[in-house]
């Protein structure tokens, strides 16, 4: 899978993110648990570290004394500005692996497992059909009390050539689709939606201690459950594609009254790109 040439990474050292500090307040929740010595977090998508930006005023030093801090994204050079920022945050340990998200089961392997996993304001660039696999094989290599965290935009404040975007609603029917295809009983994460100056977020927790499922059995389910649930996000993307058709041909026909419309018409003509490469829909 190639990368978008839109893709790109914010960095700006003045500036904390909702969907950052909603990570790291959940991220010093765990490292106050009595008698931790270690919690290791895994950054997928790292981008510039902006999630580290400001590490050293959000989190005191004996609790960042704690972390093993792992990055991985697919362009080195993102993931050089985040491991210095790293090295000078006074972590237990810090590393970074290149490569692309389709071949982490490759690239980490299924013993090493991760108190944290952070997958943030990335998914909008990673092929849609990708997401169960990306689910399954975090929630793998969660630790028995890990949480895997992922966050993005329903919409972008930048348009970005191939992006697929989702909204509460769709990653909601996307998670519900994956929980009962792996059949995770007593277990129905629900995405958060938040309120941005220019856009709304979503978000998903996954907490490995609610799966009651063994890694092995996870394993033995996943053919199966992601060819089903890959079946449901075509599903769901040709309905995406079918909206995008239907209004792009009214615009077509009374054109873009409103300023407001005129920016939805720019963005439903992206969208119609993006959902137009993916071969399988
Ligand atoms: C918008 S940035 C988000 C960065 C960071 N997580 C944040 O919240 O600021 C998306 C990141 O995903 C990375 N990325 C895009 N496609 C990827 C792929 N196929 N495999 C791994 N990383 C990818 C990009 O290089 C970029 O750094």
């Amino acid at each position: 899978m190639a990368i978008i040439n839109d893709s790109d990474a914010y960095l700006n050292k003045d500036r904390l993110l909702a969907q950052h500090q909603a990570a790291l307040s959940l991220l010093q929740g765990k490292l106050d648990r009595p008698g931790l010595t270690d919690l290791i977090w895994l950054d997928l998508g790292c981008g510039k570290g902006q999630i580290i930006v400001n590490l050293e005023h959000n989190i005191g030093d004996e609790a960042r004394t704690k972390i093993s801090y792992s990055a991985f994204d697919i362009i080195e050079e993102h993931l050089s500005i985040t491991l210095k920022k790293a090295e000078s945050l006074k972590f237990k340990s810090s590393n970074g692996k290149i490569g692309d998200i389709s071949d982490f089961p490759n690239l980490f392997p299924v013993e090493n497992k991760y108190d944290f996993i952070t997958l943030t304001n990335s998914i909008h660039e990673f092929s849609p059909l990708l997401i169960p696999d990306i689910l399954f094989e975090s929630i793998i290599r969660l630790s028995s009390t890990g949480l895997l965290f992922i966050y993005d935009m329903e919409s972008l404040p930048s348009l970005e050539l191939g992006a697929i975007t989702w909204t509460r609603e769709e990653i909601h029917e996307l998670l519900k689709s994956f929980f009962k295809n792996f059949n995770i009983q007593d277990y129905n994460p629900t995405p958060g939606r938040w309120n941005h100056s220019s856009c709304f977020g979503w978000n998903i927790q996954l907490s490995r201690e609610y799966i009651n499922i063994s890694d092995e059995e996870l394993a033995n389910r996943k053919a199966k459950a992601i060819e089903l649930t890959k079946k449901d996000i075509v599903t769901i993307l040709k309905r995406k594609l079918d909206e995008c058709e239907k209004s792009l041909e009214s615009i077509t026909k009374h054109g873009a009254e409103t300023d407001e419309e005129e920016k939805s018409k720019q963005k439903l003509l992206y969208d119609f790109w993006s959902l137009n490469r993916i071969k399988e829909i």
